[in-house]
């Protein structure tokens, strides 16, 4: 089980937010047309338009993901793929206030909430149910829409969602075989994502100034450096710069 396969329905924000930071294998779209399917094909990111349940069990079966991330799916996945599959979904609402559809609606209409957010958590059959993994505080101003808390939310979502998933590859290495790693914009990023693992870490140069970072497996065909606990941030980023430019 490797990889990473993202699920949407439609505009694929979060999706992007993902993608542009970590490695995504694969996209499964169930809404033919949906905005998310052009951004997935611009990022050169395979994408699959598929809105049957049945087909996309197959597919989540053909690539074996070590984690799939609901992002935007407006589809209850069955009960046998959460519990065969590590499976994160992203809501925009301090669960467990406001759940099911128009979360952001149900915050404004509350009239009494000062803050909503979002919540990334795993999931489960049920609806935003399921182990929380993080969450974003959003203020409710006075005279919020629906709308104006929504554009307020999503950016919040996106760097939530983001920052669950790499807490989520530290924990369990999915990311480690090249070409894919963690990656991240810029020596320092990953450096500093190394440092914070907290144990040894494998950096290289996967690109550019996209660096990947691995707890487990050396790369085996860069050159790479690593990190140790007890590391400065400053040092390792230094060893990435220095490294041979082949
Ligand atoms: C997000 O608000 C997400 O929390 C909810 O649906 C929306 C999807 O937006 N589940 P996008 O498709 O990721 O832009």
């Amino acid at each position: 089980m490797t990889g990473i396969v993202v699920l949407i329905s439609g505009r694929g924000s979060n999706m992007e937010a993902l993608a542009r930071n970590i490695d995504v294998q694969a996209v499964v779209c169930n809404v033919p047309g949906a905005a998310g399917v052009r951004i997935a094909h611009e990022m050169g990111i395979e994408c699959v338009v598929e809105p049957a349940m049945d087909g996309i069990v197959s597919i989540l079966d053909s690539l074996d993901p070590g984690l799939v991330c609901m992002a935007g799916f407006m589809r209850i996945l069955p009960s046998h793929v959460t519990e065969r599959y590590s499976v994160m979904n992203i809501h925009p609402s301090l669960l467990p206030l406001f759940s099911g559809l128009h979360a952001q609606r149900q915050a404004v209409e509350d009239g009494g909430v000062k803050y909503s957010g979002c919540t990334v958590h795993m999931a489960d059959a049920g609806v935003d149910t399921g182990g929380i993994i993080l969450q974003d505080a959003v203020p409710v101003m006075p005279g919020d829409t629906e709308d104006t808390l929504s554009d307020r939310i999503i950016l919040k979502e996106h760097e939530a969602y983001v920052r669950a998933v790499r807490l989520f590859l530290a924990r369990n290495d999915i990311g480690a075989s090249e070409p894919g790693g963690s990656r991240f914009d810029g020596a320092g990023k990953a450096a500093e994502f190394a440092v914070g693992c907290g144990k040894v870490a494998y950096l290289w140069n996967s690109g550019g100034d996209t660096f990947a970072v691995s707890e487990r497996r050396r790369p085996e065909n860069t050159p790479y450096v690593v990190s140790v606990p007890g590391d400065d941030a400053g040092v390792v980023s230094a060893r990435l710069r220095n490294m041979v430019d082949w």
